[in-house]
């Protein structure tokens, strides 16, 4: 073999230290992992869930909602997979939607005093967010909320928790944030908690969810990924092609299930959708948005409304607001989310992809007003919107008082 001498720098050397980059530099650095492990599908706790019971200790606190888990026969099932395997069950039931810090509170209380080693939250993202920020709680000395709310500092220690989701949308499955009401305070606010180490994602479960939770959560789906999208940089990249490919399949399913409103493939697809929204993948280069979520929080924190429903109500009316100020990334959200072809400019493109999502959310049977929500004439919204934490992701960063005309004109 002819052993050519190389030069001392070969001429394809780049050398990163020195040299400037060519085109825009707009993708942001990252740091990626996702630690939960993935049940996907029918039958999976059958199947699984008792070997991998055996990596536990002899306790586990099963935690659930109000009623579903025990009439769909969830509740049976899993806590006969406990027993087989010999474990000590502590019960601990009556979880509510938008999960309370009292809540919390007392979940916290039986872990420590039945020495719990792992929870296994049953339900769906209220379960599952109330039973991360236990598993955190159980393990302090101090009250979780005043060190992350109040001093911006952050538990490192958790029961092990496992997640048996039975109803789809938050995405709660495979992250460590938890979304909690602090009833004396009115403040819905994003705590971080537990991240699961495993997750059962059986569409089957879905199957007793009542239709309009089903399309709320899959709603909040499509509301996840909007808020991803519209997060900065505006620039081509993978996250925001993933996540228009997300955002036409929601829309799909929606619309297969609201004929046929038992398909399997469609809650699947679902399902794994509402965990791919929010499991990180489409955040990855991104700083997200998710002020439609911090004004939803604040009003459920005021009035105890449905999550995905009150942000039905939201979006449109916020994006109404908002997007002259980013015309080019609606307009593109128009044409590969809503199919819409090119208008004369951006800004009408941009308005008529808005108008779209504002006429699926009618299409779908949302509420598309907070009458129509329930949400009571007298409600202090300048109150609400005065307690909006906002975010910086977006094209327009809304003040309180933008804030206050959204909620006004979402009567
Ligand atoms: O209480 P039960 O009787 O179980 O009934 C529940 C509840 O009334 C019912 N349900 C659940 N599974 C069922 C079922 N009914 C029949 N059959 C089944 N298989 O559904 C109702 C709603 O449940 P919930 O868990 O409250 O709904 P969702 O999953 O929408 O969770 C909402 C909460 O998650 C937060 C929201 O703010 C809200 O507090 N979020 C959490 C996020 C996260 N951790 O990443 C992100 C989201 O943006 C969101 O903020
Ligand atoms: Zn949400």
């Amino acid at each position: 073999m002819n052993k050519a001498r190389l030069p001392r720098k070969s001429r394809f050397c780049y050398d990163v230290a020195t040299k400037g980059i060519e085109g825009d530099s707009d993708m942001n650095n990252f740091i990626f992992a996702n630690k939960t492990k993935v049940y996907f599908g029918k039958g999976g706790v059958k199947e699984y869930l008792g070997s991998l019971l055996q990596n536990y200790g002899d306790t586990v606190m099963l935690a659930y909602g109000r009623e579903s888990a025990k009439c769909n026969g969830v509740y049976d099932e899993v806590a006969g997979i406990l027993r087989a395997q010999g474990k000590t069950v502590v019960d601990f039931s009556g979880i509510m939607p938008n999960p309370t810090y009292a809540k919390v509170q007392e979940g916290a209380k039986l872990a420590r005093e039945k020495h719990v080693d792992l929870i296994l939250a049953v339900g769906g993202g209220s379960v599952s967010d109330c039973c991360k920020v236990i598993a955190a709680q159980a393990k302090l000395s101090q009250d979780i909320w005043d060190m992350e709310v109040v001093k911006h500092t952050y538990p490192t220690e958790f029961i092990p928790l496992g997640t048996i989701m039975t109803v789809f949308g938050t995405g709660s499955e495979m992250n460590n944030g938890a979304v909690i009401t602090h009833e004396p305070k009115k403040q819905k606010a994003g705590i971080w908690a537990a991240q699961a180490d495993f997750a059962f994602l059986d569409p089957m479960y879905t199957m007793s969810v009542p239709h309009d939770q089903l399309i709320s959560g899959a709603f909040d789906t499509l509301s996840h990924a909007m808020e991803t999208y519209f997060g900065k940089p505006d620039e081509n990249n993978l996250s925001d092609e993933m996540n228009e490919a997300i955002m036409r399949s929601v829309i799909r399913n929606i619309r297969v299930l609201l004929k046929t409103p038992n398909d399997y493939d469609a809650r699947s697809e679902l399902a794994w959708a509402s965990a791919m929204a929010e499991n990180g993948v489409l955040k990855i280069g991104k700083v997200t948005d998710f002020q439609a979520h911090m004004i939803e929080h604040q009003l459920g924190a005021y009035t105890d409304c449905n999550h995905g429903k009150g942000l039905a109500v939201i979006q449109p009316v916020l994006y109404r607001h908002i997007y002259a100020s980013g015309a080019a990334r609606f307009a593109r959200f128009s044409e590969n989310v809503w199919g819409i072809a090119p208008k004369a400019t951006d800004e009408e493109t941009a308005r008529a992809g808005v108008e779209a999502l504002a006429d699926f959310v009618k299409e779908i049977g949302l509420p598309t007003s907070f009458a129509q929500l329930g949400i009571p004439a007298g409600t202090d919204l300048r109150a609400v919107a005065d307690s909006v934490v906002t975010t910086a992701g977006c094209c327009k960063k809304l003040t309180a008082d933008e804030i206050y005309e959204i909620l006004l004109e979402c009567r």
